[in-house]
């Protein structure tokens, strides 16, 4: 695993933001698979800037993004898809009907989830994912747990991640308590991926992916079997 250390998180929003402006220069026609949180932000401003500025150019990606809480819809302000729509989406040219989020809100969530694996399949596979990581070391809604699931499935969120994630909601009561996500196969499946952690709060997950062990209680860690994969980090 290839290690970034930055100083700051601009400098760890700009690492972002080159990676992806300069696969997308060298094949227009990647596959993104992209994340939300706070994490991305500044590298999300940052294409927008690199897009307007005529630095990059994304009308012919395709994105597929890794989860979405369950039972919010497209426009609900704190549904996954809404975010992605106003952090990325409205700030770079990418044709909105090549941009997927799985669906919070799909009558038959299971056979929603296998067709979206499919979908990434028959993209040709994700060229670069993008990943947080949570601080219990959770990677999309991959939950420390004793066994992880595969493919994209509906899971349940655990009490840390609803109490880390109560700080965009109005009160934790309001924080969904499932969602569906990408499966750590249907992420490991990425040809590239790039996983940052910003702040001392993620420390502690950060260790355990750093050890070089792979422990379903740190999903994260899973990482470290796959062969092309770089860790920015700042202040942990
Ligand atoms: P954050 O979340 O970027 O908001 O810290 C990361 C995650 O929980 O995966």
């Amino acid at each position: 695993m290839k290690i970034v250390v930055c100083n700051t998180y601009d400098e760890l929003s700009q690492y972002i933001a080159d990676r992806v402006a300069s696969l997308v220069n060298e094949k227009p026609e990647c596959i993104l698979g992209l994340a939300t949180g706070s994490t991305p932000v500044g590298a999300y401003e940052k294409l927008g800037e690199m897009c307007k500025a005529g630095k990059v150019d994304f009308s012919k990606v395709r994105s597929f993004n890794l989860d979405e809480y369950l039972g919010l819809t497209p426009d609900n302000d704190q549904s996954y898809r809404y975010f992605m729509n106003k952090n990325l989406f409205e700030k770079i040219n990418i044709d909105i009907n090549n941009t997927r989020v799985p669906s919070g809100i799909s009558e038959d969530p299971d056979k929603m989830c296998k067709e979206y694996d499919e979908a990434i399949d028959a993209a040709g596979g994700i060229d670069l994912q993008l990943l947080g990581i949570g601080e219990n070391g959770h990677i999309a809604f991959n939950e420390p747990a004793s066994q992880l699931y595969s493919g994209t499935h509906v899971t349940d969120l655990t009490e840390s991640t609803i109490k880390a994630n109560s700080r965009f909601f109005e009160k934790i009561e309001d924080v969904p308590t499932q969602a569906v996500t990408m499966g750590i196969g249907s992420i490991m499946k990425a040809k590239s991926i790039i996983i940052a952690a910003n702040g001392a709060n993620k420390k502690a997950a950060v260790d355990v992916l750093r050890s070089g062990m792979i422990d379903t209680n740190c999903p994260a860690s899973v990482l470290n079997a796959h062969r092309d994969v770089t860790l920015v980090v700042c202040g942990c």
